[in-house]
């Protein structure tokens, strides 16, 4: 595993919200869930080409725009078709005011 990479700042992600950020070629959405707890995932469906990060956050899922599949932001797990496959989650801290994502190689 790579290290640690700072993707945003705290406060560019509200609490109920989402971020979608580019990490050299890697789409990422970082979610901030109700509580205060951070999330991160890939950012692009497993279904089709779109952005989860301009989707809707809801219960600790995250709804794709574009075909409304459901993904848990904390897992990756598909939880509603059409998609079937599960997106991948990378480990996420909070650093003082920063937000560091750990990707893989
Ligand atoms: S592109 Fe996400 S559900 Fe179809």
């Amino acid at each position: 595993m790579a290290g640690w990479v700072r993707v945003a700042a705290v406060t560019e992600v509200a609490e109920g919200q989402c971020l979608g950020v580019r990490v050299g070629e890697k789409e990422v959405a970082i979610y901030h869930l109700p509580g205060g707890e951070f999330a991160a995932t890939d950012n692009v469906c497993s279904h089709e080409y779109a952005l989860l990060s301009e989707g809707w956050l809801e219960n600790g899922c995250i709804e794709c725009p574009l075909h409304a599949a459901q993904f848990d932001v904390r897992t990756g797990k598909a939880m509603s078709a059409p998609a079937d496959e599960d997106i991948a989650v990378y480990p996420i801290r909070q650093d003082g005011d920063d937000l560091l994502v750990q990707l893989p190689d």
